[in-house]
């Protein structure tokens, strides 16, 4: 029966009830993480026999005869941009290799566009003072720290299952102080959807007031299926190719979530005329980010098809606690009917909406009880989530027993905020 159902008296039970359970529950001194979206310790051993191919095989040598070991080549290594060109659809011509972090990269994007003109004629985004930036939601927290440090007010756009509510998005570009998007367009963080063709069609078709507006396409998680049903994502370049708007989109990936976070590849993809801006600042910032690396990475997949069996190996370690989650909040909540979520096929996220005005509060119960969420309200710009119901929840890291373990918790704990919220 849902809680809308039950009496005012059966609430008071079930919220003594839920009180006594969690009492307990406290008593068990737990530890648990469920916070990041961080691979687990035998999803990183995977990769573990790229650390030392490079000595093993005692060649640095790059296809083109550079030394990896020196400096230079600032844009990347051929085989290295080959490689993650076939990973985002694109030719080797409009990648450029960063070092270890695309979020780095996006960073370093946004900060380029404050300091000069994306578009010949427009004033570098710096000088726009009530510079926007639209931002779907839920969404990924370190893109909305970035554009909240270049002082964009951010405007939130709400999401369905198909990406990002386009008839918003149309009628904000109209605006031309609104300069660019966020874009997670595939098993987006958190909500882990992937955005239709028509939302993929509709973004490219965009003809906004800002000569200079950008879509930040951040396709982190192109290639990280969780099994045979996999979402397709229309290729952004090819539609925006078709309406003639090729310098819209800007787009990253790395190998963060395939090899070692923090020590992967990251790679960008743009227009030549974006390239030509990036790649003039990049040539002041670095001789050369790490050739090694890159090498590294190219002789342990061998090419795209490598990589690609290498994340079946991935799929295969997160599949059974992606199901888990799923599978308590179907057996613990769904009857209550307080909680909506979705079943991804991909990414790292399980994206759960529990009761209104409910989020904090049982973010804050599950860290009483030795849980640890990512805080509520992250997913929204400003960290302000106006119904305050969402809750991102990460179940890569923890063993199976122990998200097993917190996914309990996290049921009772949602259980309780709606009673106590219903009896208050
Ligand atoms: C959507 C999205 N983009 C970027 C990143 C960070 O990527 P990187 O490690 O390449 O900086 C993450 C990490 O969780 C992410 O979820």
């Amino acid at each position: 029966m849902q809680y809308k159902d039950y009496s005012s008296q059966q609430l008071f039970e079930e919220r003594d009830a839920l009180r006594q359970k969690f009492e307990e529950i406290k008593s068990m001194g737990l530890k648990l993480n469920m916070a990041r979206g961080v691979p687990s310790p035998d999803q990183l051993s995977l990769s573990l026999s790229m650390l030392d191919i490079l000595y093993r095989e005692a060649d640095c040598t790059a296809e083109d005869g550079t030394d990896c070991r020196n400096y230079g080549v600032m844009d990347g290594i051929p085989e290295c941009k080959r490689l993650m060109a076939d990973m985002l659809g694109v030719t080797p011509d409009m990648v450029m290799i960063g070092g270890n972090s695309s979020l780095n990269m996006m960073f370093d994007t946004i900060s380029c566009f404050m300091n000069k003109p994306v578009v010949p004629g427009c004033p570098a985004w710096g000088l726009v003072p009530d510079r926007k930036f639209l931002c779907p939601v839920p969404g990924y927290d370190r893109h909305f720290g970035v554009t909240e440090y270049f002082d964009f007010e951010m405007i939130p756009v709400p999401m369905d299952k198909n990406g990002p509510i386009m008839d918003v998005v149309e009628e904000l570009v109209k605006d031309p102080a609104v300069k660019g998007m966020w874009c997670v367009p595939k098993y987006s963080n958190p909500s882990g959807i992937s955005y239709s063709d028509e939302v993929v069609r509709r973004i490219a078709a965009l003809k906004p007031a800002a000569k200079d507006f950008r879509v930040m396409w951040d396709n982190a998680y192109c290639i990280h299926d969780l099994g045979d049903e996999t979402d397709e994502l229309l290729n952004i370049f090819e539609e925006c190719e078709k309406t003639g708007n090729i310098d819209l989109p800007i787009e990253f990936c790395s190998t963060s979530k395939i090899t070692f976070p923090g020590s992967g590849v990251a790679a960008m993809a743009a227009s030549e005329n974006n390239m030509r801006i990036i790649k003039n600042k990049y040539k002041f910032q670095t001789i050369g980010y790490d050739k090694l690396n890159m090498l590294r990475h190219v002789r342990f997949f061998g090419d795209f098809e490598g990589m690609k069996a290498h994340m079946k190996k991935h799929a295969d370690v997160l599949r059974p606690r992606f199901e888990i989650v799923v599978n308590k909040l179907d057996e613990n909540l769904k009857d209550y009917g307080i909680v909506s979520f979705n079943r991804p096929r991909g990414g790292y996220f399980v994206c759960v909406d529990v009761m209104d005005g409910t989020a904090k509060r049982v973010v804050e119960l599950c860290k009483e009880a030795g849980v640890n969420l990512t805080g509520a309200g992250a997913t929204y710009p400003y960290g302000k989530d106006p119904r305050d119901s969402n809750i991102r929840i990460a179940p890569s890291f923890p063993s199976l027993e122990d998200l097993s373990k917190a996914m309990d918790v996290f049921c009772v704990c949602a259980r309780l905020a709606a009673v106590e919220k219903l009896t208050a």
